[in-house]
């Protein structure tokens, strides 16, 4: 529509939600998202490639108006490795979005949607394997407002809930591959809020005054679990029931379905720290989905005891740091040396797709376990990291078809990558030269 005035979007990372829309008519709202993949910390010492919609997981904040005409612009960041897309609930129409927004690294889609109807929606990546991109990251919030908005109150915050399936278990140190079997099975190893263990405890909590009104926006990412979300300490006066017009009155926990949403509110009437779960409880207390909302005021007896939040700080089993100095990639003078550095390359750069123990994705990326393709010939995996690889190719007898990208790699990266690879999983051996590698630059 030519005659609605034109805004851009104002996005927030969490915890913070975007002013209250204060106009009286429907507007053109501009979004511009960009999706990216990069390391991150998903716990002490425990690190993650995320991926994410802007930098955060979970990604910005949307506030839109119900009737706004929504401009959407996905950018996938050029160094991603992996296409994206984005399925919002809030869109009336095939995928939500998806089929329209599906973006190769370094480029961007356009479209645009109506927001017909008011509520609070988890938007999504739906790439294939879509599971796998919602498990990294890569989910949010989009908030469509009544006309008439919503009733003022005093704090707004943004909470997501999501698991997490990783090779090693809670709280094992360095950088942690996604498992796909723990996800299929559903065994998660992190669940958390807004993207890591402790992303909004202690001096990142929430806050707000005692006599105030809260509303929280919760959102569940999943990819797979139901949040039975609650506030120890506090009931909500109102919860917007699935994030909808319902509105329910004096509700302990209300339950959060994974791609589902919930509004809630609460006035905060003495102060203290209150604690904010998942009460399926061994996920609040063992697996990290708990966060934190102080309160300050004048004293009243202590709702919450300041115990508990020891026995959080410092979960049983919870892992030391570690630093590793091989991280940065050096030159390597012996093979050994070689095949110590090609890992690190590996974790960073190929295992988002072959997988930590090298089987690769059934039907979507192939192995390089054992691989005969590899083997037969080291020099093409030099060429497939150099110039990427498409095209049907035969792999220990199953026919693959998919899109490789070409890795950004330094001569002695990818040759350190190869030399690891065929010195694991049962390959043949062998050593890769940087000098090797440079004679197939042309
Ligand atoms: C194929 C290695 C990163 C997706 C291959 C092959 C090798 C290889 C050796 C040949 C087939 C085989 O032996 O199984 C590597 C290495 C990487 C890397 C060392 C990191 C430096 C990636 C990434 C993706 C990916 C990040 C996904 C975005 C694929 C696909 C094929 C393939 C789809 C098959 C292509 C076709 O069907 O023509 N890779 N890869 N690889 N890789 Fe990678
Ligand atoms: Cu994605």
């Amino acid at each position: 529509d030519k005659n609605l005035v034109t805004e851009p979007a104002i996005l927030t990372a969490p915890p913070m939600v975007p002013p209250p829309i204060t106009r009286d008519y429907s507007a053109k709202v501009v979004i511009n998202l960009e999706t990216r993949e990069q390391v991150g910390s998903i716990a002490d010492g425990v690190d993650y490639v995320f991926w994410s919609f802007g930098e955060t997981v979970p990604g910005s904040f949307i506030r839109v108006r119900k009737g706004d005409e929504i401009e959407f612009h996905l950018s996938n960041h050029p160094n991603s490795k992996m296409p994206h897309n984005i399925d919002l609930h809030a869109v009336t129409g095939p995928g939500g979005g998806a089929v329209s927004s599906f973006t190769a690294p370094g480029h961007t889609s356009t479209f645009s949607f109506t927001a017909l109807n008011p509520g609070l929606y988890i938007y999504h990546c739906a790439t294939a394997p879509v599971g796998m991109h919602i498990a990294n990251g890569m989910y949010g919030l989009i908030l469509v407002e009544p006309e008439g908005g919503l009733p003022k109150v005093d704090r707004e915050y943004y909470v997501v809930q999501g698991d997490f399936y990783t090779k090693g278990e809670y709280g094992e140190a360095g950088l942690q591959p996604f498992d796909m079997e723990k996800a299929i099975d559903e065994d998660a190893d992190y669940v958390v809020f807004n993207g890591s263990v402790g992303s909004t405890t202690n001096e990142n909590s929430l806050t707000a005054n005692v006599g105030e009104t809260v509303r929280l926006y919760v959102g569940n990412g999943g990819p797979n679990l139901v949040s039975s979300f609650h506030v120890i300490g506090e009931i909500f006066d109102t919860v917007y029931v699935e994030g909808g017009d319902l509105k329910n009155h004096n509700v302990q926990t209300t339950l959060i379905p994974a791609g589902g949403a919930a509004i809630v509110e609460f006035k905060v009437d003495v102060p203290g720290t209150f604690i904010i779960v998942d009460h399926s409880i061994f996920r609040a207390f063992n697996k990290g989905a708990l966060a934190m909302l102080n309160v300050e005021g004048p004293e009243e007896p202590a709702i919450y005891s300041g115990k508990q939040a020891d026995n959080v700080y410092l979960p049983e089993g919870s892992a030391i740091q570690t630093l590793d100095e091989d991280y940065i990639v050096a030159k390597a003078n012996t093979k050994e040396e070689q095949i110590r550095f090609g890992q690190r390359v590996y974790e960073a750069n190929c295992l988002a797709c072959h997988q930590s123990n090298g089987q690769g994705i059934p039907s979507a990326f192939p192995p390089l376990a054992k691989s005969d393709y590899l083997n037969a010939n080291p020099i093409l995996g030099v060429d497939a990291i150099m110039k990427g690889l498409s095209g049907p190719i035969k792999v220990n007898g199953t026919n693959y078809d998919g899109v490789m990208p070409a890795m950004r790699l330094s001569d002695q990266d990818i040759a350190n990558v190869i030399t690891f690879v065929l010195n694991s999983w049962d390959n043949n051996g062998g050593q890769m030269s940087a000098a090797e590698v440079a004679s197939r630059r042309h």
